[in-house]
């Protein structure tokens, strides 16, 4: 590929994958809200740990229904506030007492605040505190500097009559490997298609072959385009395509999968997931978004799982090593896109340092209501069809024997999803393992 004029010492890619404060990258990063948790998760009050960008922290729900994402420990003595409880207002430390409000502010000593109420000892205490918010039943959390943007409310937040679900993975890499893959059309063909095929014991027949992609920025992100052996320029993967969405995620139409950066070798995969239900099920509400989180390892081989879509891709990004060493990769014509989204970020180091913001981010509450997308198969994703059809249809019975995304949905989940849709599993048939979910789709 061209040199694009950055090289140096250790490549010119170098520190593209830093996530800590402080650093370049890391302080990019900290301009846009990260999703954390499913809302579920803490549908009752308490605790969870969290780490984010390499900071330890821990988000609560207060008894008065307020979240708070607060420094993991004490300001007192650095016990761990992830098992500290809390109150109607605030998280108390188990350790001596302290209470923290979400703020960072400290609320109560409960000893010195007695014995020596003169010195008001709090009002001089502060810790670490984020902003966080809930929407499209995910938990957001904000670590950069004010003024604060928006959350980005994307179109599919709002989408009507449909099951949703959270799928959550740890990933053992670096954050951008695995967003790279956001913009990665040929993959498809190898990592799923063809892969699947040699999975369930076939060696043969492959997918249609990729014979042209394409790549575009738009405002909230990059679209990639494809045409292959069995489609033309009028087909709407080529029209539309897929979308890199800025700067975290892939957003494919029925789902979207945020890449959330834990620390600068591993990475926390958020899957939110939309299932339009049958027409003869509207109006359909759902009251909470189960969240669950899954398995990548077999513990019988101590392999990864490779017969989950998004396991396959957990596979891909494992293998590039802890932190990909770009000085040793060999791009090719299909990486434009990869290279297009680095330089955007190369691009947006130095606004930062002019002051500027960065792409895709939303200051704007008139532009910040359910914004558009590019949906490929925008129709077949949220229109919705009568039962009878999606009976007929191969691929639409596949999506209901299973969740077809990631190995380990929870038996709960799998009953909701299917009293959702108006199934029972017998009238479905056995799931396929290995079947190429994404052939008709791509
Ligand atoms: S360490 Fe938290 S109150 Fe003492
Ligand atoms: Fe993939």
């Amino acid at each position: 590929m061209a040199d694009d004029g950055r090289s140096g010492p250790g490549g010119r890619w170098d520190g593209l994958t830093e996530t800590g404060a402080g650093t370049p990258m890391g302080e990019l990063l900290r301009r846009y809200w990260w999703p954390i948790a499913g809302a579920s998760e803490l549908d009752l009050p308490g605790t969870r740990p969290v780490r984010l960008l390499g900071e330890d922290l821990v988000l609560y729900k207060d008894l008065g229904g307020r979240f708070g994402l607060l420094d993991r420990h004490c300001r007192h003595r650095r016990a761990d506030l992830s098992y500290g409880y809390v109150e109607t207002s605030g998280l108390r430390c188990n350790y001596h007492g302290w209470l923290y409000d979400s703020d960072g502010s400290c609320l109560a000593q409960p000893y010195e605040d007695i014995a020596h109420p003169e010195a008001r000892l709090r009002d001089e205490v502060r810790l670490k505190a984020y902003p966080v918010t809930e929407l499209g039943g995910l938990i957001w959390a904000y670590l950069g500097p004010e003024p604060r943007p928006l959350v980005p409310d994307w179109e599919f937040f709002s989408w009507t009559n449909g099951f949703r679900q959270i799928v959550k993975a740890e990933i053992p890499c670096n954050w951008l490997q695995c967003q790279e893959n956001s913009i990665d059309p040929v993959h498809f063909e190898w990592t799923h298609s063809n892969w699947s095929v040699r999975l369930g014991g076939a060696t043969g027949p492959y997918a249609p072959r990729h014979v042209k992609v394409d790549f575009s920025e738009f405002d909230y992100g990059f679209q990639y385009k494809r045409i292959r052996t069995d489609t033309d320029r009028d087909d709407r993967l080529w029209t539309i395509g897929r979308v890199c969405l800025w700067p975290n995620a892939l957003f494919v139409g029925g789902h979207v999968e945020f890449r959330v950066p834990i620390d600068d070798e591993n990475t926390l995969s958020i899957a939110w997931h939309f299932s339009r239900v049958p027409r003869e099920r509207e109006p359909y509400v759902q009251q909470s978004i189960p969240t669950w989180q899954g398995p990548i390892t077999d513990p019988n081989t101590g392999r990864w799982i490779t017969s989950h879509v998004m396991n396959q891709d957990f596979v891909t990004w494992v293998g590039q090593g802890r932190i990909a060493d770009r000085t040793r990769e060999y791009l090719g014509p299909s990486d434009r896109g990869i290279v297009m989204v680095r330089r955007r970020f190369l691009d947006d180091l130095d606004a930062i340092r002019e002051g500027r913001d960065p792409k895709a981010v939303i200051r704007d509450p008139a532009i910040n209501r359910a914004i558009p997308l590019p949906v490929a198969d925008r129709e077949s994703v949220i229109a919705g069809y009568p039962r009878a059809d999606i009976v007929k249809d191969a691929l639409s019975r596949r999506g209901l024997r299973g969740y077809i995304f990631q190995t380990g949905q929870p038996e709960a989940v799998r009953e909701a999803f299917l009293a959702a849709m108006g199934f029972t599993e017998s009238e479905l048939g056995p799931d396929d393992q290995h079947f190429d979910p994404l052939a008709p789709a791509r």
